[in-house]
């Protein structure tokens, strides 16, 4: 029986902050930002966003049939509760069956590929179930911290199932290192990081674990787009050229880091580049989850991928945002880490999926 990803979504907010803008406020030269950093923009949560929202509005558009998911993973690294699983809020809104499993991965960006992996395992051994996998992150690192050109907001959604139609997917090859690169303690809002250390741990992952081969692409986690290039350098075959690195970074220059579905938005990227043509082929996939583990995985589009490929659907997501001033970023951001502290909330406002209260440290949405 053949398993694997029937259709991939990804979501980022509607409001984003033009990194020219951020340079000016920051005095930085935004050639570093563009050029040396690699990024454009970087994606910001609305008001009455959060990472469950977020979830329901990457998932929603895959959903064809509620009742046909029987397991949800739910993958974060920026977790609203550290006992119940985001996942419940999000299958309250997306009205699955109550006879659904839902459960919560972390291990920085890297969770989303091992909960990818689980979910192909489990729909294997349950024939004729669904699984929906979700990853869903705000990228938070500090006003004028490093680390802050490198945030964003978005989340990922992927359909697993039987015969899927876009892609298969095979096991990875793994590497596991307790390093101390990049970490969150339970009492801290931002993580505490070493950011050139980071790079060098990623890249010693990705030697241990890349495995050579004749792809068209190599999908890569990108914290900052300028990461891929890095990455792509530091291989010993399989390099790309500057046009193949220009599409997987197409997509996450516009966004920044949205952790665990950062690798994802580069094969967003490809599917935008190639509505069709790719049938049969073999691309490279690099998770990096800080702390750490790195995995190298290969997907296969299958011959009919063209169908569940909604470019103009994914190209929508990006030019359908506005961009903010530094002050309405600052505000937003502001905004965002005070109500994340607040056991009783009321949002100034509500569309879409929406955070609408907290009430006693518990979450109340509302559907669409
Ligand atoms: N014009 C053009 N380029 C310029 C420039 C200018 N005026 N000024 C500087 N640059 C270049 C620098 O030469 C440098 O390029 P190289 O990396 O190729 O040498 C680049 O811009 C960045 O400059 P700095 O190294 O001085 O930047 P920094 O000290 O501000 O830190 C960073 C950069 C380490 C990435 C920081 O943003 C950071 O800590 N980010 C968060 C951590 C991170 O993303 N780590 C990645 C690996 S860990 C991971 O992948 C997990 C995860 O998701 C976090």
């Amino acid at each position: 029986m053949t398993v694997g990803i029937d259709r991939i979504n990804y979501y980022v907010p509607k409001t984003y902050l033009d990194l020219e803008t951020l340079a000016a406020a920051r005095n930085v030269d935004v050639a570093k930002y563009k050029r040396g950093i690699g990024q454009e923009k970087m994606s910001i949560p609305d008001l009455h966003e959060d990472i469950v929202t977020m979830a329901a509005e990457a998932s929603a558009p895959i959903i064809d049939n509620p009742d046909q998911i029987d397991m949800v993973f739910f993958a974060t690294e920026s977790g609203v509760d550290f006992s119940k699983a985001a996942g419940i809020y999000l299958h309250k809104l997306l009205n699955l069956k109550p006879t659904v499993k839902v459960i919560e991965l972390k291990q920085a960006c890297y969770a989303l590929t091992s909960a990818l992996h689980l979910a192909i395992d489990y729909v294997k051994n349950h024939p004729g179930q669904k699984a929906l996998v979700v990853s869903s992150d705000v990228a938070w690192y500090g006003f004028n911290t490093p680390g802050e050109v490198t945030q964003g907001a978005g989340a990922i959604a992927m359909m697993i199932s039987e015969n899927p139609r876009l892609a298969t997917v095979t096991p990875g090859v793994t590497y596991t290192s307790d390093v101390p690169d990049f970490y969150r303690p339970n009492t801290m809002d931002v993580p505490v990081v070493d950011g050139k250390f980071s790079i060098d741990c990623y890249l010693e992952a990705l030697k241990e674990t890349f495995q050579a081969g004749d792809y068209p692409y190599v999908c890569f986690h990108m914290p900052f787009a300028k990461m891929a290039d890095k990455a792509n350098a530091s291989l010993t075959s399989s390099k790309m050229d500057e046009d193949q690195l220009a599409v997987i970074k197409s997509v996450s220059k516009e966004i920044g880091n949205i952790y665990n579905g950062s690798l994802y938005l580069a094969l967003i990227g490809v599917l935008i580049h190639h509505p069709q043509g790719l049938e049969g082929k073999t691309i490279g996939m690099f998770s990096y989850g800080s702390g750490s583990i790195g995995e190298f995985y290969t997907l296969t589009l299958t011959p009919r991928y063209a169908s569940v490929n909604p470019v103009d659907r994914y190209l929508k997501g990006l030019s359908e945002r506005k961009s903010l001033s530094i002050e309405a970023y600052e505000k937003a951001m502001n905004h965002y880490v005070k109500r994340e502290h607040s056991l009783d909330y009321q949002a100034p406002l509500s569309q879409g999926f929406a955070l609408v209260a907290i009430e006693k440290g518990h979450r109340i949405y509302k559907a669409k």
